[in-house]
């Protein structure tokens, strides 16, 4: 559990902070007093992120243009860090890349790099980032999945995969720290309304609060709103694996839930 308090003025690492669900969690813990590193490509949209969280919240808001998908990306954000004199209290592992289409019509290498940014730099990060806050005794990673990480998702094959990866490993290094006073947490949002899925009605700020909410709770994964949590339990737990996924390929075919974004 990581209370208010414990995160007031001090720094958290957020990926993927200039658009969509990572510039709400942002917005959120700037609103809680936290300074700020805001990680994704895009240094303009960075900076602009960085420029009003500054003038809205006062706290000290700095940018690292990067791309996650690189091989060094976490090395050299984790010596950035350490060079800045930087203390990482919160690591929010948000930036994510989807792609949409069935496997056989898509491009290996797109799969590469949505497995870099999705599974690989996250997974880097948190052994980069973590040992400090376990040797400090307290801390917070939050990883955030996504409801396809409760069920197969065709036509969203690597996506869904990558998030179950991400739940999978959340939920087993919350088991080998406990006791250590930092939180691990993965939360799951599901459709939410972001440049990844323009047509969802839910909103990034809702996320934002529950990944909030999530920072001073004790479990070691959490899924964004009710019939979310329902719909992943009836996919992932109640329906035969037969069954959900015809289900699924269905609404995935009609148009599904999730629009395509790839890294350029
Ligand atoms: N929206 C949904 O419906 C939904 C549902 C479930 C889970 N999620 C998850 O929520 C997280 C945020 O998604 P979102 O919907 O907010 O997406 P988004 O609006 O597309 O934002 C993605 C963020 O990640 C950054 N990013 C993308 N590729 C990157 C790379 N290679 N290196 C560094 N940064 C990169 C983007 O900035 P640049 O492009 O400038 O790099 C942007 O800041 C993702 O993990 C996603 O899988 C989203």
């Amino acid at each position: 559990m990581t209370t208010a308090a414990q995160m007031r003025d001090k720094f958290a690492v957020v990926t993927g902070a200039s658009t969509g669900i990572g510039a709400a969690v942002a917005e959120r813990l700037a609103a809680a007093g936290m300074h700020l590193v805001l990680v994704a490509r895009g240094a303009d949209k960075l900076d602009k992120a960085a420029e009003r969280l500054t003038r809205r919240h006062g706290v000290t808001v700095r940018t690292v243009p990067l791309d996650l998908a690189t091989a060094d990306a976490p090395t050299r954000l984790a010596r950035t860090l350490a060079d800045q004199g930087i203390e990482v209290e919160v690591l929010v592992n948000n930036a994510g890349v989807s792609s949409r289409g069935p496997v056989i019509d898509g491009d290996p290498a797109r799969f590469r790099s949505l497995i870099d940014v999705n599974v690989t730099a996250l997974t880097e990060l948190t052994a980069l980032l973590m040992p400090a806050m376990v040797a400090r005794g307290r801390g917070a990673v939050v990883t955030i999945a996504s409801t396809g990480a409760y069920m197969p998702a065709p036509y969203l094959a690597v996506y869904a995969a990558t998030k179950a990866y991400v739940v999978s490993f959340t939920r087993a290094l919350w088991a080998e720290t406990r006791g250590t006073g930092v939180r691990v947490v993965a939360v799951s949002p599901g459709p939410t309304r972001t440049p990844m899925n323009t047509r969802a009605t839910r909103s990034p700020e809702t996320v934002a609060d529950t990944v909030f909410r999530a920072l001073s709770g004790n479990g070691p994964a959490v899924i964004d709103g009710r019939a979310n949590a329902l719909i992943a339990f009836l996919f992932g737990r109640v329906l035969p694996t037969r069954v959900g996924l015809a289900v699924a390929r269905r609404i995935m075919a009609r148009g599904g839930v999730q629009q395509d974004t790839v890294p350029a």
